[in-house]
């Protein structure tokens, strides 16, 4: 039998998490196992998180895989090892479960980049468009929205509205360009981006290329359309691991969230992955919300039920159409993130 720290929430409120003293003694992996039990929950991970938290996760995925399994989980307590806009779209697909974040401060430099006050205006504009938003935006934007997209579906969703109807694209400028050009269809453009996806440096990577020249560059589409331009594969976080999983290349430059490369060497042990040079030194392809969540946060999370995701219930009914929509036309492609 373990004992629990006291629970003093005030270190919730100043820190967006519990900050409490773990006994250095205790298996943190066996505890989460026994909690998970004892609360009928699941952990659902991203690819993105430390491969510590992949490892005890139920399920890894990315942004489709991870909406797709929230919305089909019977467990009572979702705990959600990713960032806020994440849990905040389980919370919308299965509200009369308790989702739980690590830290709530675990956001998102994308969805920052579009306020809904600001959008809302920006919509006004054109109102005969329809807006498609990627799933990495706030609640709230998601209640201005007609369909989400994924990195998984944007193409398909783009391609299920009719050519003469015209489209707001929010938040991402990057994916947003990627799109048009892969689909041939015009779009107005929100001007939004990942703080991670934009980091990455072209005369790098074409130096490491040169080292590696028979290595495959792989990217995210959330990267800038002249790294996109280099790639030999484009595709969301699981299309590019079942990519290094299926290619029989032996070398592999990641363009994306470094996170990815545990899966990556995981299935492919043999196989060697390069995470793309960031522009400056430091380790800026580690998205710093995703990594604020830690296994003690985990734990302290599973024990205490706590930092919970609440929602208005507006927020939650005018929020869920356009995820609805969403996974709708991603089970009619047969599209599993
Ligand atoms: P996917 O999960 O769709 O690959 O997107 C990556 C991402 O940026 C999540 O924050
Ligand atoms: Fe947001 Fe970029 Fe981090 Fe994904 S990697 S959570 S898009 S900041």
């Amino acid at each position: 039998m373990t004992t629990v720290p006291t629970l003093a929430t005030q270190n919730l409120e100043r820190n967006g998490y519990l900050d409490l003293d773990i006994d250095p003694t205790l298996d943190l992996i066996e505890e989460i196992k026994r909690l998970k039990k004892e609360k009928n929950a699941v952990i659902l991970a991203h690819y993105y998180q430390d491969g510590d938290i992949q490892d005890i996760a139920d399920y890894i995925g990315d942004s489709l895989g991870l909406s797709q399994k929230a919305a089909a989980t019977d467990a009572d307590v979702i705990v959600f090892a990713g960032v806020h806009f994440m849990a905040e779209t389980a919370k919308i697909l299965s509200p009369s479960k308790k989702v739980l974040l690590p830290d709530l401060k675990a956001g998102c430099s994308l969805a920052d980049s579009c306020p809904p006050h600001l959008f809302r205006k920006f919509k006004e504009k054109y109102p005969d468009h329809l807006v498609v938003s990627y799933i990495n935006c706030t609640a709230e934007l998601k209640t201005l929205t007609d369909i989400c997209c994924t990195s998984t579906n944007a193409v398909q969703i783009i391609e299920s509205i009719p050519q003469n109807q015209p489209i707001i694209f929010a938040p991402d400028k990057n994916l947003g360009a990627y799109l048009m050009k892969k689909t041939g269809r015009e779009m107005v453009i929100w001007n939004g981006a990942c703080m991670v996806h934009e980091i990455f440096s072209h005369e790098r990577i074409v130096k490491l290329r040169a080292r590696h020249p028979n290595a495959k560059f792989i990217a995210h589409p959330e990267c800038e359309a002249h790294i996109l331009e280099m790639a030999d594969y484009i595709g969301s976080t699981t299309g590019l691991l079942k990519y290094t999983i299926n290619d029989p290349a032996t070398e592999f430059i990641v363009a994306t969230e470094s996170g990815i490369l545990h899966q990556m060497q995981k299935n492919s042990p043999t196989k060697t992955f390069i995470p793309a040079p960031p522009e400056n030194q430091c380790a800026c392809n580690d998205c710093p919300h995703m990594k604020r969540n830690t296994l003690e946060k985990l734990y302290l999370c599973m024990a205490y039920e706590l930092p919970e995701i609440i929602l208005p219930d507006w927020v939650i009914e005018q929020g869920r159409a356009s995820i609805d929509r969403m996974l709708a036309i991603s089970a009619k492609a047969g599209l599993i993130g």
